[in-house]
């Protein structure tokens, strides 16, 4: 599985530090606007999310299908001190393995490019819907696939440390992508790589916000970042996703 062969250059590939400190300044003004007390991170990874969430004084579950990024989430949980419940779930089950209700669900991060056909994206928004508070936030942020479908760049970044290169690349499909990572020693006259891929789904827009308008999310709202820019299409960097339940 991508996630469990890539966890242990996760946290060295996207500093974890730069996330959390990214994470807390785009989504405080989310939570006071919407008072949120409880969150679910809906793809937890090795817990960036839920760190931000946790340090803003929000009660948080996360879900993630890698047992080995759950270890680690669990790992720099406890180090930090934090109280934060990570479950092995799938967002696409019925059956998540908790009964609690939240006042927020984030699914941020490119998560939610996982789900490769309609089927799994009405099944999770089903399930998103189900698992909020009356009154509840979804937040689903993803990358703009209107702008890499159009650019069709391969090469996504580059970035090195004393040990390793990390080479993120697509393979342009239809509707699907393959997303790379190709990971090379970076010691003179050593070739040794690993190469691990997994497929994404390039959603666009207006397909999402059909199956949360179907689903019977309101206030439906599209921005191009978390400061609450216009989404451009041909340029934004992100999508930004906002939906309420009723
Ligand atoms: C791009 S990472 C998320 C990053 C994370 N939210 C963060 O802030 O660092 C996507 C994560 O979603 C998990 N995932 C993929 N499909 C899933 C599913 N159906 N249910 C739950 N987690 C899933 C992957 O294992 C992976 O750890």
């Amino acid at each position: 599985m991508f996630y469990d062969e890539i966890s242990e250059y996760y946290d060295q590939m996207i500093p974890i530090e730069k996330r959390i400190a990214n994470l807390k300044k785009n989504l405080s003004p989310i939570l006071k606007e919407y008072d949120i007390k409880t969150a679910l991170d809906v793809g937890s990874a090795t817990g960036a999310t839920c760190t931000a969430l946790a340090e803003l004084g929000v009660e948080t579950v996360g879900i993630e299908l890698s047992s080995k990024m759950i270890k680690i989430a669990r790992d720099h949980a406890s180090q930090a001190g934090l109280k934060i419940r990570f479950k092995r779930a799938d967002m696409t089950e019925n059956q998540p393995g908790f009964e609690k209700r939240f006042d927020a669900i984030l699914v941020v991060a490119n998560t939610i490019s996982h789900l490769l056909d309609k089927k799994s994206l009405n099944k999770a928004i089903a399930n998103f819907k189900k698992w909020l508070t009356p009154g509840g936030i979804l937040v689903i942020q993803l990358l703009n696939y209107h702008r890499i479908f159009k650019d069709r760049k391969r090469i996504v970044k580059i970035y090195n440390n004393e040990e390793k290169i990390f080479i993120r690349f697509y393979d342009f499909g239809k509707d699907l992508i393959n997303f790379n990572l190709l990971t090379v020693e970076n010691e003179p006259g050593v070739c040794d790589y690993e190469l691990s891929s997994v497929p994404l789904r390039g959603w666009k827009a207006n397909e999402i916000i059909d199956v949360i308008k179907r689903k019977g999310l309101v206030s439906i709202k599209k921005r191009g970042n978390f400061k609450g820019a216009k989404f451009d299409p041909a340029n934004s960097n992100d999508l930004i996703l906002t939906s309420r339940k009723k």
